[in-house]
């Protein structure tokens, strides 16, 4: 298992950290496969049952790696690790509670809406900047973000590309409880036992139940992949890509 994802468990709670901070947790292929087999081996687990998915303080998740978007982009290859990522995402059935220490860009956002309980430090901040890469909403977001916040938040959130603090991603219903960023693990630890310690049949099924859309949820993000494949080999998506790659600081 790759190092920039630790899985560590803690009674019937499976803690999936992203630990890459030198890149403020900008997800590769091997920390997404490695987050997939973590998920997977918990399903599969009668022990584990809850999930928390944690960054470090400050930075949860700043997307996915700009770097492999332009290796994807030149080669015309695919990245076969995040689409079964984002499936494995959409099929988990043990309750996945976030725990958003900090920045939460594109895939650190959209990846939200399969939780099921998001706590978030007081300066965390929620941005889905894909257009300014030229690029479309994923992870089924173009589905679950208007139905979660409505449809002219979704909009500003995932095409105008604007950021939503903490309070407002709260307002906005993604966002359960703002805590001070030192507290936000210790909480949604605190949520993932108060959880695990429900029946864990009857959890299961009122979860199944509320999503109720799993059906939808999958074959909206096969679509957004074909769009995004195609967005992802144009010249404006190149371009963005290398100006990040080479931006001064
Ligand atoms: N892919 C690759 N590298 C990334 C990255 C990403 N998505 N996000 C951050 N990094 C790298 C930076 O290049 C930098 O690397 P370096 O120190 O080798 O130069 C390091 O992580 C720290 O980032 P930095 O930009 O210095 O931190 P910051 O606090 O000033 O800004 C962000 C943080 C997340 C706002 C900024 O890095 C950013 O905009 N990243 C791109 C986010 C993005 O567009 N993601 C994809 C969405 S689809």
């Amino acid at each position: 298992m790759s190092d920039s994802i630790v899985v560590t468990d803690d009674g019937a709670v499976r803690v999936i950290r992203m630990n890459r901070p030198e890149k403020k947790n900008a997800l590769t292929q091997p920390m997404y496969a490695a987050m997939t087999r973590a998920m997977r081996d918990a399903e599969a687990s009668e022990a584990i049952r809850c999930l928390v998915l944690a960054g470090g303080q400050g930075a949860f998740c700043a997307g996915a790696d700009i770097g492999e978007f332009l290796e994807s982009a030149q080669s015309g290859g695919l990245r076969p690790h995040t689409l079964e990522f984002l499936k494995a995402l959409a099929h988990n059935q043990k309750p996945l509670v976030a725990a958003v220490g900090g920045l939460a860009v594109g895939i650190g956002t959209t990846l939200l809406f399969h939780c099921d309980h998001i706590v978030a430090a007081a300066d965390a901040t929620f941005t889905t900047p894909f257009l300014k890469l030229a690029l479309i909403p994923e992870a089924a977001s173009s589905l679950l973000a208007p139905m979660r916040m409505g449809y002219a938040r979704a909009f500003e959130m995932l095409v105008m590309g604007h950021p939503l603090s903490a309070e407002q991603a709260r307002e906005a219903g993604i966002v359960n409880k703002v805590v001070d960023g030192a507290a936000v693990d210790a909480v949604a630890l605190q949520a993932a036992r108060e959880i695990a310690a429900l029946p864990a049949g009857a959890v299961a099924v009122s979860r199944r139940l509320l999503r109720g859309h799993l059906d939808a949820v999958v074959r909206q993000i096969d679509t957004e992949v074909m769009h995004f494949k195609d967005r992802l080999q144009s010249d404006e998506a190149r371009a963005a890509f290398a100006a990040f790659l080479s931006r001064k600081k």
